[in-house]
């Protein structure tokens, strides 16, 4: 919505939330505040706010002023009742759908925003008109269009200044222009492709199921190269040089989190299944099996290195994040690897230069995990510094390729480590010759242990 108002300083865009805490933060004059770490957001926030973009919990007068409304609530995972585990739970859909039926005046478009199941359209049609009397007078009519977002967190403010291409599924014409003539403000014209519903909805679905399909399939390999002296990095360049294959998203890791791409193969799985597609559903199914596999063996292996037992042991995550250049851990790796670590014992300590002591108290704290936990488990601290991450730890484990751990002094930090030390790096971005000669152990995704000079 921020580069919206950006680029179209004509247009008035307003966000409208009914969670009051988070409109307060968009609100603050303190930017530190915006819900939402973004590279380049607060800048778009700071320049455009109460000019063209707003942020409010007033529903009524928001949406009746509104020609266009875009649907960008989430669509989680359902955990219980039909399709529990897979299916995506639309009822924060069907309640914004029901806010619009109830608030709209006149004619108004609802763009579908939020990663959906396919024919969720058609369930916002239905909420849209059944649930309201005026429209049988015609006092309030609707068009349902489908644009995805393809945007990825982190650059997410590059990727929409510049998408490779944007979506608008939809069957009426008028209202597919309106949305289109807003995109080429800034978007080329042949970048913004037309198609209908279904095929808008399935496409969103499908391009994160590639997606996803590539990281475990570079992760499959990644365990494939450490028993057998390949290294993962010279695989990725050489089948990357493979203009079919293409060199983006080739980078062995964890295993990939987010809030979208095991939500969307979920979905897709769940989809196939209710259409009777058993082979295809168990197909997209093994890019979920793999990546649980990938977080596990890390620390399976990682525990295992101390011979099987990491109790009492000092490891140090340096990253929690999901990826780099974002404060969101939804499903990060780091989540299983901690749970796992802990169990076994060890005492955690965390760092990451966005996420927050709050946010790692939400995740740890919750019910299920301290009922499940007894008296030998380990526990976990926040710090905020190297300095303490690295004094007497037994392992540093790098689990988020931030720019900064790039930029460690190992020569300075490898010395407060207690010996034997261990550096476990998941991400592949450290180099053995900034360990050399620091009597340390090195382990990294794809090559395996490799003996430091
Ligand atoms: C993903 C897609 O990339 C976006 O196109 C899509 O719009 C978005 O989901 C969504 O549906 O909203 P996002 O989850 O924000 O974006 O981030 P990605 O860059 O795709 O990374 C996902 C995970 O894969 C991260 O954990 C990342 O570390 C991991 N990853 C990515 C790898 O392990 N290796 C790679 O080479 C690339």
């Amino acid at each position: 919505m921020s580069v919206i108002a950006n680029n179209c300083p004509e247009i008035i865009v307003t966000l409208l939330d009914t969670d009051q805490e988070k409109i307060i933060n968009w609100n603050s004059s303190d930017l530190k505040k915006l819900p939402v770490f973004e590279p380049g957001l607060s800048e778009l926030v700071q320049k455009n706010r109460n000019k063209n973009l707003f942020f409010t919990t007033d529903a009524e007068s928001s949406i009746s002023k509104a020609d266009i409304v875009f649907i960008s609530v989430n669509t989680p995972t359902k955990i219980k009742g039909l399709g529990a585990g897979y299916a995506s739970d639309l009822k924060w859909v069907e309640n914004s759908a029901r806010m619009v039926s109830k608030f709209a005046k006149g004619h108004t478009i609802v763009v579908e925003k939020s990663t959906v199941p396919v024919r969720t359209a058609e369930l916002i049609k239905e909420i849209l008109i059944n649930s309201n009397p005026e429209i049988e007078n015609d006092s309030k009519t609707f068009s349902v269009l489908s644009s995805p977002e393809f945007l990825a967190e982190g650059t997410a403010i590059k990727d929409l200044e510049n998408p490779d291409r944007v979506l608008i599924g939809g069957e009426d014409k008028e209202a597919i222009d309106q949305l289109s003539l807003i995109y080429q403000k800034w978007i080329p014209k042949e970048k913004i492709f037309v198609t209908n519903l279904w095929s808008s909805e399935l496409s969103k679905l499908t391009a994160n199921a590639f997606l996803a399909q590539r990281i475990s399939s570079i992760n499959a390999i990644s365990s494939l190269c450490e028993p057998t002296g390949a290294d993962i990095q010279e695989v990725a360049k050489a089948i990357g040089a493979d203009q079919r294959i293409g060199r983006k998203f080739l980078n062995a890791g964890p295993g990939f989190g987010g809030s979208c791409f095991q939500k969307d193969l979920l979905n897709m799985i769940y989809l196939c299944r209710y259409y009777g597609l058993e082979e295809v559903a168990d197909y997209w199914e093994q890019v979920v099996i793999l990546n649980d596999w990938q977080k596990k063996r890390i620390s399976k292996l990682i525990i295992e290195t101390f011979f099987g037992t990491v109790t009492s042991k000092k490891c140090t995550l340096l990253g929690f994040a999901f990826k780099s250049n974002t404060n969101d851990t939804r499903e990060s790796p780091a989540i299983t690897i901690a749970k796992e670590l802990m169990e076994n014992g060890a005492n955690l300590y965390i760092h990451d230069p966005q996420v927050s002591k709050s946010q790692l108290e939400n995740i740890f704290d919750e019910e299920k995990f301290f009922s499940q936990r007894n008296n030998s488990d380990g526990n976990w601290a926040y710090i905020d510094n190297l300095d303490e991450a690295f004094n007497n730890a037994d392992a540093i484990i790098i689990m988020t390729e931030w720019s900064e751990y790039l930029k460690i002094d190992w020569e300075k930090f490898s010395k407060l480590m207690r010996r034997p030390a261990w550096i476990f790096d998941t991400r592949g971005i450290i180099s053995e010759d900034d360990l050399n000669g620091k009597n340390l152990n090195f382990w990294q995704v794809g090559r395996g242990f490799i003996s430091l000079k």
